[in-house]
């Protein structure tokens, strides 16, 4: 099974995913969370500088667009191309209600004619390979075999699934049957993507949906940063191999500028799902919240890691 970490915005920062891969082994490609061109295809120094290839050396990374005009997104891809990239992933599954509206992310999934010339325009112009990371719908999954319908027509390199509605925010059960019932019918290579956040859900997933060679990690891997050696038949997370990366990142997003309080904010972004791996550590966790220095946070941290509630079984459940 090929398991590739998700992307997530203000979380799996090229600092993040470097640490990761030196730290812990198992991933096969990490994708950058979304870079938002305008409408002529310009973007944030700090989207490019999360993918330029130097910050990125040994990795393999697959960059990924967010937009809704087919001129936008082919502006972005030959910039990619001209530093080496070979593929590009088209964002169709971005739930928020700042992105829905202006049709782009999950919006995408509004209007299958727009879709379609979207991805028709794409196709016949774009020098990289295209993949989609989707949800199956917009309010329902049962929309998905329409939306399948339009991606089929195209050779899309890769089609992530995430499997949910819009609706399903982050929340909803992912709609496994549905899932599995439309693989057959894809085609693209398909890879799963929603709450495998450890072990049975891994197994469950490889137990109903035969032939699955894909899978895509996020909230759970940043719970338990080893998920992939795990999944892959590897140790459990150690607490002191967490505490080591934790204090490694805090090390890197300092050196590379960041400052004291930027580098807090990104640390206790972090938390919301590394405390899932201390159950019944609200205490714990509310003083690492509450910390206003980076000296208040690490002895919150240091009490927490000394509380002896690591569990290194524990997943997240958000
Ligand atoms: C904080 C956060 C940021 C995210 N940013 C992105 C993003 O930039 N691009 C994207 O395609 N998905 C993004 N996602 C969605 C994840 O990639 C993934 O599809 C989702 O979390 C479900 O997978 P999981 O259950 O393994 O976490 C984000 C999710 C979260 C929670």
């Amino acid at each position: 099974m090929e398991l590739d970490f998700a992307p997530m915005e203000g979380v799996t920062s090229y600092l993040y995913r470097n640490l990761h891969a030196e730290s812990f082994p198992g991933v096969s490609r990490y994708y950058a969370p979304f870079i938002a061109p305008n409408g002529s295809g310009r973007f944030k120094g700090s989207a490019l500088r999360d993918i330029l290839p130097e910050n990125n050396r040994d990795i393999d990374l697959v960059p990924q667009v967010l937009c809704n005009t087919a001129e936008a997104f082919l502006a972005v891809s030959r910039e990619l191309r001209a530093m080496g990239y070979g593929e590009v992933n088209l964002n169709a599954g971005c739930p928020s209600s700042t992105v829905v509206p202006k049709h782009k992310g999950a919006g995408m999934l509004s209007d299958l004619e727009s879709l379609d010339n979207f991805l028709a325009e794409v196709f016949s112009r774009c020098e990289l390979k295209v993949s989609v990371k989707t949800r199956m719908g917009l309010n329902s999954t049962a929309e998905f075999p329409a939306i399948l319908k339009i991606y089929n027509k195209y050779p899309i390199s890769e089609l992530i699934v995430h499997a949910r509605d819009r609706a399903g925010m982050y929340k909803s059960k992912p709609d496994l049957k549905a899932f599995a019932a439309s693989v057959p019918n894809c085609r693209a290579t398909v890879s799963y993507n929603g709450n495998v956040v450890g072990l049975a859900e891994y197994e469950k997933l490889r137990a109903s949906v035969p032939g699955l060679s894909r899978m895509m990690l996020g909230r759970g891997a940043v719970t338990d940063p080893a998920l992939f050696r795990r999944i892959h038949g590897g140790a459990a997370l150690e607490k002191d191999e967490l505490r080591i990366f934790l204090s490694k990142l805090e090390a890197a997003f300092l050196a590379a500028g960041l400052g004291e309080h930027f580098t807090l904010a990104r640390l206790k972004e972090l938390w919301y799902y590394v405390i899932w791996k201390f159950p019944g550590a609200e205490r714990e966790q509310k003083a690492i919240n509450k910390s206003r220095t980076l000296a208040d946070y690490r002895s919150a941290v240091s009490a927490l890691f000394a509380s002896g509630l690591y569990d290194a079984e524990a997943v997240f459940r958000g």
